[in-house]
């Protein structure tokens, strides 16, 4: 298990959203991740936020299952989806566009790779 870890949440105040800083914040957990052995992140998403469930997979994130009823909201129960992405060196640090150095060093990440 320890190869495997959980991403609990990517949360960026709604004035800066689109512009490519939750890309940066990932890009510097997944290197952080790496270099700590792990080679799967894992998280679950509501099956209803579309922003994030595009982020994701246009991440490299791939649905593994479904959690029904996940959690309740307003008395209605929502879906979770359960979403995998393997980071071990044989993937790429960003599926769509390939690693940008220079975005994680805005992260303000220390473990910045040449
Ligand atoms: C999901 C979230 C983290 C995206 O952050 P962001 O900084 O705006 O995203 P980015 O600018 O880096 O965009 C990355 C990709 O995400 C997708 N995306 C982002 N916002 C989107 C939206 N409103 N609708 C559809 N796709 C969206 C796009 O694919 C985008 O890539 P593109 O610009 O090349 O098309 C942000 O909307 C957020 O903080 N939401 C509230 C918290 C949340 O729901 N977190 C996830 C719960 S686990």
């Amino acid at each position: 298990m320890a190869h495997r870890a959980t991403l609990i949440m990517v949360y960026v105040r709604s004035s800066e959203r689109g512009k490519g800083c939750s890309s940066a914040l990932l890009d510097a957990a997944v290197i952080y991740a790496r270099e700590d052995g792990i080679r799967q992140l894992e998280l679950a998403v509501s099956a209803e936020n579309g922003a994030a469930l595009q982020f994701y997979r246009r991440d490299g994130f791939q649905e593994a299952g479904r959690i029904p009823a996940g959690f309740i909201h307003d008395n209605r129960e929502i879906d979770d989806v359960v979403m995998v992405r393997r980071i071990n060196d044989e993937y790429p640090l960003r599926p769509s566009s390939g690693m940008k150095s220079s975005r994680i060093r805005k992260a303000g990440h220390k473990a910045v790779r040449p």
